[in-house]
């Protein structure tokens, strides 16, 4: 099964709280996002945003200029339809990130759960060349994976690990650590993940 294939059946055959990663509000995220400044005028994007909420925080803070990206449209379009009306001032970008053509520039970039997918160096390569490309110079990227005493799967496929260090030796010179926060996320069945969320700025 592509990986593609593998997201659609996810998000159609499965409900929120059958799903790992489900998390009612993205705090740290926030947290995180809240440290690089975030204010109403800039610029985000959610890579592999499935059905977070964290855009539902973004426009209770009322960002205008939202994009979600993701390789399953089931997904996006659950988003859109919980959204409602306030769906239309956000856009919805269908497509793998390693292979995305991005057409502009964002302040923010937010991934959490999403990079520890590629456990191929080409594949990882692909994604920080879409990040150096798209990411304003002094704008910021919030990167969620697996910690180092995470699970070795999610959602049934494997993850490389990390801590914010290796996370920023992988992303290279041109990324700035400037924070890191390690949190247990409970899934909505009780098990515990330990994560790493990383705060860098492009220089
Ligand atoms: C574990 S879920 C996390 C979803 C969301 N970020 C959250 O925190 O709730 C991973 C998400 O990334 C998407 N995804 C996985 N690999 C991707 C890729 N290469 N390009 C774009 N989206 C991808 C999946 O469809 C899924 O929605």
């Amino acid at each position: 099964m592509s990986k593609q294939a593998h997201w659609e059946t996810v998000y159609s055959e499965k409900s929120e709280d059958e799903l790992s990663w489900h998390q009612a509000t993205p705090s740290v995220s926030l947290e995180l996002l809240d440290l690089a400044g975030l204010n109403k005028s800039m610029s985000a994007i959610d890579i592999g945003a499935g059905t977070s909420r964290l855009v539902d925080a973004l426009l209770t803070r009322r960002l205008g200029d939202i994009t979600l990206l993701d390789m399953s449209a089931a997904a996006l379009e659950a988003t859109r339809a919980r959204l409602g009306a306030a769906s239309a001032s956000v856009r919805f970008t269908v497509c793998d990130v390693t292979s995305w053509q991005p057409s502009r520039c964002f302040d923010i970039w937010h991934d959490r759960a999403v990079f520890h997918f590629l456990v191929a160096p080409e594949e990882r390569a692909a994604y920080i060349a879409r990040l150096s490309e798209s990411l304003k110079p002094g704008g910021h990227a919030v990167i969620a994976t697996f910690a180092l005493d995470g699970p070795e799967k999610c959602s049934g496929l494997p993850v490389m690990r990390y801590a914010p260090q290796t996370l920023a030796e992988t992303l290279g010179a041109d990324f700035d650590l400037i924070a890191q926060r390690h949190h247990l996320h409970h899934t909505p069945w009780g098990s515990a993940q330990s994560f790493q969320y990383s705060l860098f700025r492009k220089i």
